[in-house]
């Protein structure tokens, strides 16, 4: 079976990433990981992508610290249209994604984000979630446009909020609903006829 071609891009430590590579090597997920770019240097992911001998490169913006110029994105257009990626997955990439990317990617985009959308865009949605006094919290995966946490949502997976909760626990209570949710969207992507 012809494996579906991914670009990671991420900014933090990688733990979705890392679920990735996990589903791909149980054969959860029929796809394979041609290059991880991060916009920070160091970055944890950058390091588990070289653990596992997956190309990778840093394109980072100095001039801006919630998106990449337009010149920078066009850099990592080239770096994604040059390793043949087909859907690019965003995981904890920090910046929003502007017209050189999207236009290079139509529908081929996905992000995932630690809150129920529409509720609680933005950063540190888990917090937002526990200081609104939620009983429910969750993440969701969705499409990308070019609206901060906007688009279209393709699945969303919910974990309670429990008694006692810090920002900390609730963070990594959703990050283990988020290492099964992306895998198998991706999956699932990978398998339909959207390519
Ligand atoms: C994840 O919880 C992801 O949902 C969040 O960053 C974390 C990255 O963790 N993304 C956002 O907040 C995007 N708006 P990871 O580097 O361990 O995958």
């Amino acid at each position: 079976m012809r494996k579906l071609r991914i670009g990671v891009l991420g900014s933090g430590k990688g733990s979705n990433f890392r679920a990735i590579l996990d589903a791909i090597a149980h054969g959860r997920l029929a796809a394979e990981v041609a290059v991880v770019v991060s916009d920070v240097e160091g970055a944890g992911i950058l390091r588990l992508a070289e653990e596992a001998g997956v190309k990778n490169a840093t394109v980072i913006d100095r001039r801006y610290k919630t998106r990449l110029s337009p010149e920078t994105e066009a850099e990592l257009v080239a770096i994604l249209t040059e390793a043949g990626v087909e859907l690019v997955v965003l995981a904890g990439y920090m910046r929003m994604v502007k017209a050189p990317l999207l236009e290079a990617f139509p529908r081929r985009i996905i992000n995932i984000h630690p809150s129920l959308l529409p509720k609680f865009p933005g950063l540190e949605a888990w917090r937002q979630a526990l200081e609104a006094g939620e009983k429910v919290a969750g993440c969701t995966v969705h499409y990308v446009d070019a609206g901060m946490d906007t688009g279209e949502i393709i699945a969303r997976a919910e974990v309670p909020v429990l008694p006692g909760d810090t920002a900390e626990t609730l963070h990594a209570r959703i990050q283990v609903a988020e290492h099964r949710l992306y895998p198998e969207v991706v999956a699932t992507l990978a398998t339909s006829d959207f390519r």
